[in-house]
């Protein structure tokens, strides 16, 4: 029975993530939502899934007591193990305009520290938030494995050889989540743990997306 966290899990790629491992009987999925009953997507995966496998759990990567929460409850359900920490929420906040723009055009740098602060706590902090959340979980898990969903906007190679300067704020605190990674991999390798930063590439999140989105970026 391998259990799955999903955290960010409402729309887009994580909702996926959800709907895919949920076709598996043998698993459970935890999947977290910020906001469990305006969650609609992720209630009707819940709702569909064949075997009735998938749990909502609230919680915010901003709030690292939300996630403690949790995985509480988690620990309840499964005896105190989880086998694998999916972590894909990013801030990707289509609705003010500033997603877009590189470091030049924000209208002030008061908004563009705003922004990269935002950015930041979601993507950066959220990703140490969850792990730290689920790490007494997983040391007790079968397989100690940690995925944070990233991006090959993260990665300074892509962004210098594609010439990509929109998505400053998104880039740069994906960029630190990747350091991130890079050092619970180092530091839990020795314990048999797997920490692995993935990019999906360029996927079309339109069909759950929040709010319009602008064409999608080739890298
Ligand atoms: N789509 C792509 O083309 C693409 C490409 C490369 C990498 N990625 C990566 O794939 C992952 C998912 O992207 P997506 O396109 O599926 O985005 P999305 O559709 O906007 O979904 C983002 C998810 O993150 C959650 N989230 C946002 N802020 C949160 C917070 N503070 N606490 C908890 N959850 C939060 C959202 O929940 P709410 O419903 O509560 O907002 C939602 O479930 C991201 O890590 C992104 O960097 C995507």
């Amino acid at each position: 029975m391998p259990t799955y966290a999903v955290i960010g899990a409402t729309r887009g790629v994580g909702l996926e993530i959800v709907r895919q491992l949920a076709a598996n009987p043998d698993n459970t999925v935890f999947a977290t939502a910020r906001n469990v009953e305006k969650s609609l997507h992720l209630a009707k995966v819940i709702q569909e899934a064949p075997a009735k496998n998938v749990v909502a759990l609230q919680a915010d990567v901003v709030d690292h007591r939300s996630l403690k929460v949790a995985a509480e409850k988690i620990a309840q359900a499964t005896g105190g193990a989880l086998d694998v920490l999916i972590h894909n929420a990013a801030k990707m906040d289509y609705a003010n305009g500033n997603l877009y723009r590189s470091l030049t055009e924000y209208e002030s740098m008061d908004a563009l520290d705003a922004e990269f602060i935002e950015a930041f706590k979601v993507n950066t902090l959220g990703a140490i938030h969850s792990v730290d959340a689920f790490l007494p979980l997983l040391r007790k898990g079968s397989t100690k494995k940690i995925v944070i969903i990233s991006t090959d906007g993260g990665e300074r190679d892509v962004v210098w050889k594609t010439g990509t300067t929109i998505l400053a704020a998104y880039c740069v605190t994906k960029s630190a989540e990747n350091m991130v990674m890079t050092k619970y991999a180092a530091e839990l390798v020795d314990e048999g743990f797997i920490v692995a930063a993935i990019s999906p590439g360029v996927v079309d999140v339109s069909g759950t997306a929040a709010s319009p989105r602008m064409s999608a970026i080739s890298w």
